[in-house]
């Protein structure tokens, strides 16, 4: 299996009930590296950047809204499958449909406040992840 990249953005509701801690461990307990990680207040701008695929859709403002209410834990991952394995280890988007023991089951407060955010492709991780780290803050 490949050794992939992936982006992880652990979200306000998760930096706000002090829960990094718990969900770090669940991804290095799957096996992903934690090769890259900060902490930060997204502004309004950079959130909706980031969001900019969903800028159609009707939860775009209430998601913006979120994203910038607090801080978020921003991180790359980095194992075999790390994209694929990364979302087994959050579950579904919305956690009343996430599989029991992952972390959007056992941690998110709603589909919007759903605790972690992981890219969904390959491409899409390259690009999210450049986003936020620079190739020199990425040390494997
Ligand atoms: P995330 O993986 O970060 O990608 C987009 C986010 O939009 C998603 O997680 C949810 O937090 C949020 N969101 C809010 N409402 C919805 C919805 N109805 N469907 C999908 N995503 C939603």
């Amino acid at each position: 299996m490949p050794i992939e990249r992936t982006l992880s953005i652990l979200k306000p509701d998760a930096t706000r009930r002090n829960l990094t801690g718990q969900i770090n461990a669940r991804l290095e307990a799957a096996g992903l590296r934690i090769v890259a990680q900060k902490r930060l207040h997204l502004t309004t701008a950079q959130a909706e950047a980031f969001y900019a695929v969903h800028r159609e859709r009707g939860f775009f403002r209430d998601l913006v809204t979120f994203m910038t209410s607090g801080p978020v834990v921003a991180q790359v991952l980095e194992g075999e499958n790390a994209v694929a394995r990364n979302r087994e280890v959050m579950g579904a988007t919305d956690p009343a449909k996430a599989a029991p023991g992952t972390i959007r089951k056992d941690f998110a407060e709603s589909i919007e406040a759903n605790s972690a955010h992981g890219s969904d492709s390959a491409e899409n991780a390259a690009v999210e992840i450049g986003f936020f780290f620079a190739a020199i803050e990425i040390v494997g």
